[in-house]
């Protein structure tokens, strides 16, 4: 994971044991991030779907390499979700990008790769990226809330889906959709929206006071610190800073980069941001693992290594989190 902070290797997350989601009073809160999987199927293909954002989106995957990239992901899904089980979990993140064209059948199978329609699917929480919202018809339709729903529930303002929190232990962690369909090929820019930011306002306001941790797909800077171009960026990332800042936020979780990169708290940003990089693109293939405890984040990097086809841990740090509870 790349940033300029000095790693300390305290470890924190090597205390994670083989037992799972014992009530966790008095303990650290443990979460594993995984995003930007992008799962594909065979599709139903409509003629409005040759005149959309999903055309282009094909000739990227089938022509220019994207499909190529991603061919392991069902291994490789296989791979993660026995890895995430075998440690001590209390909840996952998971920060968008489900699908490669955001057809219903990709999200029914991505949900399915990863348990959620099992019996003892995992605990966890999910928020959409742009590929999930490729056109607008997929959102109308509601494919992705309906297919992660297991994943989305949570204390809300009102009906609306986003923002919603889910306390984990401890903390609360809060779901923002940053994701909207855009008709452009070329345009991935991201958006949250007034309403939403004002909702968001308020489901701060609403929560006891406890430490917060957002979640959108959208990050806040790229790995070099600069930020996102503006065909790519979150167009009201501004605005989601200011209430984040007033809303007592002490760590930003993000997907959209397929690098896995960290930056500490700053000038600009006062929490850290982590990206937990594509679980599934090859050569990247990595998610990571969080622990909580107090002011302290323990995180855990998870690599896939082809040799052993299983994820194995590829570095560890910590890092301080403002305000303490
Ligand atoms: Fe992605
Ligand atoms: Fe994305």
């Amino acid at each position: 994971m790349s940033t300029s902070i000095v790693k300390d290797d305290i470890n924190l997350v090597d205390q994670i044991s083989s037992s799972r989601m014992i009530p966790n009073r008095g303990r650290p809160v443990y979460l594993a991030h995984l995003s930007d999987i992008h799962v594909t199927a065979d599709c139903a293909w409509t003629k409005k779907d040759l005149f959309s954002k999903r055309f282009t989106g094909w000739i990227n995957l089938k022509i220019f390499g994207r499909g190529f990239r991603f061919r392991k992901t069902n291994e490789i899904l296989g791979a993660l979700m026995m890895d995430i089980k075998a440690h001590q979990l209390d909840s996952i993140v998971f920060s968008g990008d489900a699908t490669a064209l955001g057809f219903e059948e990709e999200m029914a199978k991505a949900a399915e790769l990863l348990g959620l329609n099992r019996p003892d699917a995992l605990p966890g929480l999910a928020v959409p990226g742009n590929h999930d919202y490729q056109t607008a018809s997929c959102v109308a339709q509601n494919h992705f809330e309906n297919h992660f729903s297991h994943w989305q529930q949570g204390e809300r303002i009102g009906n609306h889906t986003y923002p919603f929190a889910q306390k984990v232990g401890d903390i609360w962690v809060v779901a923002v959709n940053s994701s909207t369909p855009n008709r452009l090929p070329w345009d991935a820019r991201g958006c949250v929206g007034g309403d939403q930011l004002q909702r968001l306002g308020m489901l701060f306001e609403k929560l006891d006071n406890s430490r917060r941790i957002l979640v959108t797909h959208y990050p806040v800077r790229i790995a070099s610190g600069k930020k996102e171009r503006k065909i790519r960026a979150l167009r009201d990332l501004e605005s989601l800073l200011k209430v984040s800042t007033k809303g007592k936020v002490s760590l930003w979780l993000h997907g959209h980069r397929h690098d896995q990169f960290y930056h500490p708290t700053s000038q600009d940003v006062p929490f850290p941001v982590l990206c937990a990089g594509s679980a599934t693109q090859n050569g990247k293939w990595s998610y990571s693992r969080y622990s909580i405890e107090n002011c302290k984040l323990g995180v855990e990097c998870r690599v896939f290594k082809p040799e052993t086809g299983l994820f194995e841990k590829a570095e560890s740090f910590t890092l301080d989190l403002p305000y303490s509870y």
